[in-house]
């Protein structure tokens, strides 16, 4: 069955988009798209547009309530996140978070909510949606590093976002050692593992946590890694040894 739900795609390596260049966070993303087979699909490369860093000027707020002072191309991006019923988040891990270009977006959602504090289920402190609309968003990130403990930061702070949008949670597709992603047929198991989390999120609206778990898993020791990676390195630094 077609899966027919408004699905927004933000592609956030700087990576992303180009011909010329390899995203590995973007050929995940393009896997676990092809397993879901949306009929409505938008992807947006937020480095690629011109999108500010939210000024923190507060006329969102107070001024122009609901809308953002900037005239950049935000507007499209925020009415398309507000409009979607599924929103892919896809973002490398930098400096153990998300890239600047999806930070940079998050922030600029601000004209989204209400000044206004509400007190949630767990009676936290939150800002209501000034649109509200039932969303699920899920996270697709890879790591330079082996370990999957590397996204612990990153999928905090996506199941944060998750609270602070009302989204329900989708699902998290997290690949670590994105280097074995250029060493042939390393991967090729889990590139069919990223296609099956799409199935299984266009049939029951959430990845199973087996599949995510087996996504996520590691596959070279930490040493191991470090015997992979550096004598590439060292070649691209014209040094000789580790
Ligand atoms: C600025 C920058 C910061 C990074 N920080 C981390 C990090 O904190 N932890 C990590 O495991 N990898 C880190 N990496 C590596 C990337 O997450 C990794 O190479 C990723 O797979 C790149 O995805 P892309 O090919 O889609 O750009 C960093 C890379 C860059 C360029």
């Amino acid at each position: 069955m077609p899966f027919s739900k408004k699905v927004i795609a933000i592609s956030g390596s700087p990576r992303s988009g180009f011909s010329n260049r390899n995203s590995f966070t973007e050929k995940i993303l393009d896997l676990f798209i092809e397993g879901i087979d949306p009929v409505h699909l938008k992807k947006y490369y937020p480095h690629q547009m011109k999108i500010s860093y939210c000024k923190a000027c507060m006329s969102c707020w107070f001024k122009t309530p609901g809308q953002c002072a900037i005239d950049d191309d935000m507007k499209t991006l925020k009415f398309e996140i507000e409009n979607a019923d599924v929103i892919i988040l896809a973002s490398p891990v930098y400096v153990s978070g998300f890239s600047a270009p999806v930070k940079t977006v998050l922030d600029r959602c601000f004209s989204m909510f209400d000044p206004l504090i509400i007190n949630d289920k767990e009676g936290h402190c939150r800002h209501k949606r000034f649109k509200p609309r039932e969303q699920i968003a899920v996270l697709v990130s890879t790591c330079g590093f082996s370990e999957k403990d590397n996204f612990d930061q990153i999928s905090n702070h996506f199941r944060a976002l998750c609270k602070d949008f009302a989204w329900e949670i989708g699902g998290e597709v997290l690949v670590p050692a994105g280097a074995l992603g250029f060493v042939r047929d390393a991967y090729q198991k889990k590139y069919e593992l990223v296609k099956k989390a799409g199935r299984e999120f266009a049939l029951n609206g959430l990845v199973s946590s087996a599949t995510m778990q087996k996504i996520a898993e590691e596959v070279i020791t930490p040493n191991e890694y470090r015997q992979l990676v550096n004598p590439f390195f060292n070649r691209l630094m014209n040094r000789s040894s580790e």
